[in-house]
């Protein structure tokens, strides 16, 4: 980005570098530092950045959440802001976001609020966050709709952070139902890998897929490196997702997301058999099938595309259909409210299986449903 350029540093052993990566790409000194941490990240990786910040001579304040949908709320977000006020936080004083999307939203959004901006420092800790979440500027939280749910990222900001810093080693204590839901994204990354100037990411993918799960080091540092660089493409071009539908932009980056969002908050929905709530990726792997099927019932994806989709997302072990998804009529609702919607109508990305896709806006309720029906177990 022209104006707000940042380093996104990618390898292993770099937890215990932040501290001083971190204060490099500052613009001017701080004295005090805040880390948001997520507790699904060992103890001893939260110290291991803690101590950085201290080594550096920043008196460092800690933070810790315990990611959830429900928990990416106004009142998280307001109860970190009157901690950073408590700690005498300054205007130059970096937020460190270490964790997961959620935890990263949230701290982004606290950075982008707290005395109007003070700098923040994403240190992504899941696959998902390094491939995409982290970088890119997007924070903000859900917002309770009394009755209606959680309405997904509903409230926020772009803020970009000063310097992404992620440590692929970390990704040895996720679990491995988180990593796989990391693919998703790398996987919506592939599907338009000639939008975003990689035609070759979706083969690589694929065939690098098995040694990503297996954490090779070399194979997950080139997974991240590729995806950063395809959504980093993306996002300087269109930094507030302000194209027009007919150019696309940063919009192409929600391929999937609008069937995500409308059932990745829903209780009563089960996998295989086994009432569960689904990670933020399982949600985007089926939201990537249903968006195929939608694109093949318009006629803009050749027949087939979604099966070939399932296969994928098969071959990255995420779901590829949930139980207990409610009435079409009610999933059309929810789709409707989603932040991307225009006069109450969703606006779809849809893939065209050349790599490519299309923003949709309201497209006919039929070929929405053949969405919601390819995913339905
Ligand atoms: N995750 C989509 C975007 O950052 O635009």
């Amino acid at each position: 980005l022209r104006e707000r350029p940042y380093t996104v540093h990618i390898g292993t052993q770099l937890l215990d570098k932040v501290g001083e990566i971190g204060c490099g790409a500052l613009s001017q000194p701080a004295k005090r530092a805040f880390l948001i941490a997520d507790t699904g990240v060992p103890a001893s990786a939260r110290n291991l950045v803690a101590d950085s910040l201290t080594e550096q001579g920043l008196a460092t304040s800690r933070a810790n959440v315990t990611p959830s949908e429900g928990v990416k709320t106004v009142a998280t977000w307001q109860r970190l802001l009157t901690e950073l006020a408590q700690s005498r936080h300054e205007r130059s004083d970096p937020i460190i976001a270490l964790g997961g999307g959620i935890v990263g939203d949230l701290a982004g959004f606290a950075a982008a609020a707290y005395r109007r901006g003070v700098p923040a420092i994403q240190c992504p800790t899941t696959l998902l966050a390094m491939v995409d979440a982290s970088v890119g500027g997007k924070t903000g939280v859900n917002l309770d709709l009394a009755g209606e749910g959680l309405q997904k990222n509903m409230v926020g900001a772009f803020w970009q952070p000063a310097a992404v810093i992620a440590d692929i080693s970390v990704l040895s204590s996720l679990p491995a139902r988180e990593l796989r839901a990391g693919f998703a994204e790398c996987l919506k990354h592939a599907l338009i890998g000639q939008a975003v100037g990689d035609p070759g990411l979706l083969e690589w993918t694929r065939t690098n897929l098995a040694k990503s799960l297996t954490l090779n080091p070399q194979v997950l540092v080139e997974l991240v490196g590729r995806n950063v660089k395809a959504k980093a493409g993306i996002v300087c071009q269109d930094e507030r997702e302000e194209a027009t539908d007919a150019e696309g932009g940063r919009a192409l980056l929600n391929l999937g997301h609008t069937y995500a969002h409308a059932m990745e908050t829903l209780e009563g929905l089960s996998l295989l058999g086994s009432p569960c709530s689904l990670l933020h990726g399982e949600a985007v792997g089926l939201g990537l099938i249903a968006a195929a099927a939608c694109s093949e019932a318009l006629g803009l994806a050749p027949a087939g595309l979604a099966s070939d989709v399932k296969s994928m997302v098969a071959e990255a072990g995420l779901p590829t259909a949930v139980q207990g998804l409610p009435t079409n009529d009610a999933l059309l609702g929810r789709m409707s409210h989603d932040k991307k919607a225009r006069g109450g109508s969703p606006r779809l990305v849809l893939p065209t299986g050349d790599g490519d896709a299309r923003v949709v806006a309201d497209p006919p309720t039929s070929a929405v449903v053949a969405g919601w029906s390819s995913i339905r177990a």
